[in-house]
């Protein structure tokens, strides 16, 4: 196709989209395959890119083959590249072919999933995702819920359930003004910050979400929880929930959520489980019997966009007794007035979630799960909790690495302890070793900006313990635990170029 320029931009001749088509999938067929050979992060400036980039306002346009050869060519050195195999930074899907072509299938389809009436097979295939996710991590067989944009949606959801439900009001006409006291909820320090943020939009605010020490573990310690509780009592405070977590993003520690449970059905709480990491590690038979709790859990928040392997955007929220959300979420607008009969046709997802207009998430999830099978993604998974295992051993087995936290799913925390610090440490008394420690702070924090602009492996860093820690967190299926070895070596090398301890 000769001409970059088409007659109508916004209605191409079938010829023409054929070619763009043509081009785009190409271009998705060259970056997943090259992914492995790229450069991992950029070392860039703000200035750099936005010089690299026409910004003024095109009255005509360039048309769509100048424009995706800017994306590839312009855009793409400016990018990390998430689904690099030695991406091990923060809780990062490497995305998966299946579900890429889904999301371009959706925007085509561009269904919009309010309610059955507006979408009615799209919404058939959410409802049906959703039971598969269920089924997949073990929830409640009557739990119900939806997609939502990712983790901190689904904790956003949940906790504003929980309160709806615990309120000794109707909160939904009076307002959290109207309260009698003040409702309490229990995280630890280790609780991603997504659950304090909620809690902070939805008015509860931030002295009300309760930090319950940990274990040596990092796990939520169930004595001080019970005795928190009580306190709060005493005080004249509300306590209305509990969030265990299933997988910290820290150091992926997973709370006792069975006695978490046990206080929650005890003393009246709603429990919640952010499960955005870990969920989906239910799929792997060995972890599934640590989270046997998420049957007994009133919501659970999960990420299909981390460890099911689909892009961004998709979080899921499950309800045990989906009226909950229905009680949180719905409203009456003459605009949004169901008129079918038959309740499975009356369904709206407005009822049940704070959007609106919502897009097709679900086609990427059903796509993937009903293309690759489950089989495929507990392999996945698996070989993802091989590696983290693999790792660990490597930093154990070595004289110039140390780890920090146990490793309960695929996220190891370590340093780099250089031989001049260990001696240092060896030899020190009490007082001096602070000043080491202070030192191996600096000393990682040093090695892990390095790494991240060298472009070979990428990690980032968790705080354990009050210590600087290296944290590699592995969820990506194109990952083997040779790539192990190559982190570890590009750490060693570019600790030789820092300087002396
Ligand atoms: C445990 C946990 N909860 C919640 C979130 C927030 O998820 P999202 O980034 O999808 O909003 C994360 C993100 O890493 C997480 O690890």
């Amino acid at each position: 196709m000769p001409s970059e320029r088409v007659a109508a931009p916004l209605e191409p001749t079938a010829e023409q989209l054929r070619h763009w088509s043509e081009a785009a999938l190409d271009f998705v067929m060259r970056y997943q395959h090259g992914l492995r050979g790229r450069r991992l992060a950029p070392a860039t400036t703000s200035a750099e890119i936005r010089a690299a980039f026409d910004r003024a306002l095109p009255e005509e346009g360039v048309g769509f083959d100048a424009v995706l050869r800017e994306y590839d060519e312009r855009l793409l050195p400016f990018t990390r590249h998430n689904g690099h195999p030695r991406m091990f930074g923060y809780v990062q899907s490497p995305g998966s072919a299946i579900a890429s072509l889904a999301d371009l299938l959706a925007s085509t389809l561009n269904a919009n999933l309010t309610a059955w009436r507006s979408a009615p097979g799209p919404v058939e295939i959410e409802q049906l995702a959703i039971e598969w996710i269920r089924q997949m991590v073990g929830a409640d067989p009557g739990a119900g819920g939806l997609f939502v944009s990712g983790g901190s949606m689904a904790n956003f959801s949940a906790l504003a359930s929980a309160r709806r439900m615990k309120a000794p009001i109707d909160l939904a006409r009076q307002g959290a003004q109207a309260l009698p006291h003040a409702m309490r909820l229990y995280v630890t320090p280790e609780t991603h910050h997504s659950v304090a943020k909620a809690a902070t939009l939805l008015g509860i605010g931030s002295v009300h979400v309760r930090e319950v020490p940990v274990d040596g573990a990092l796990r939520m310690r169930v004595d001080a929880l019970e005795a928190m509780i009580t306190d709060d009592r005493g005080a004249g405070h509300q306590p209305f929930c509990i969030v265990g977590t299933a997988g910290t993003v820290g150091t992926g520690a997973i709370d006792p959520l069975d006695a978490l449970a046990e206080v929650a059905e005890r003393q009246g709480l709603w429990f919640h489980i952010d499960a955005s990491y870990g969920g989906f590690a239910a799929l792997a038979p060995a972890v599934r019997a640590k989270l046997t709790a998420f049957a007994r859990a009133d919501s659970i928040a999960l990420d299909p966009h981390k460890w099911l392997y689909v892009p961004l955007d998709c979080g899921c929220v499950l309800y045990r007794d989906a009226a909950a959300a229905r009680a949180t979420f719905a409203h009456d607008a003459e605009y949004t007035r169901v008129m079918d009969a038959a309740p499975a046709e009356s369904f709206a997802f407005w009822d049940y979630g704070p959007e609106l207009s919502r897009r097709f998430r679900a086609l990427k999830v059903w796509m993937m799960v009903r293309a690759a099978g489950v089989a495929s993604l507990r392999a996945a998974v698996e070989k993802d909790l091989t590696c983290a295992a693999t790792l660990a051993e490597q930093v154990d087995a070595s004289e110039d690495f140390e780890r920090l936290a146990p490793v309960e799913l695929s996220i190891v925390c370590f340093r780099h302890v250089p031989v001049a610090a260990m001696r240092a440490l060896d030899a020190a008394s009490r007082p001096d070793r602070d000043g080491i420690e202070r030192r191996l702070d600096t000393w990682n924090e040093r090695l892990l900006v390095a790494l991240q602009r060298d472009g070979s492996s990428y990690i980032s860093n968790a705080a354990v313990g009050g210590r600087f820690a290296l944290r590699a967190c592995i969820m990506n299926h194109r990952t083997t635990p040779a790539d192990m070895n190559v982190l570890l070596a590009d750490l060693r090398r570019l600790a030789d170029t820092l300087g002396p301890f």
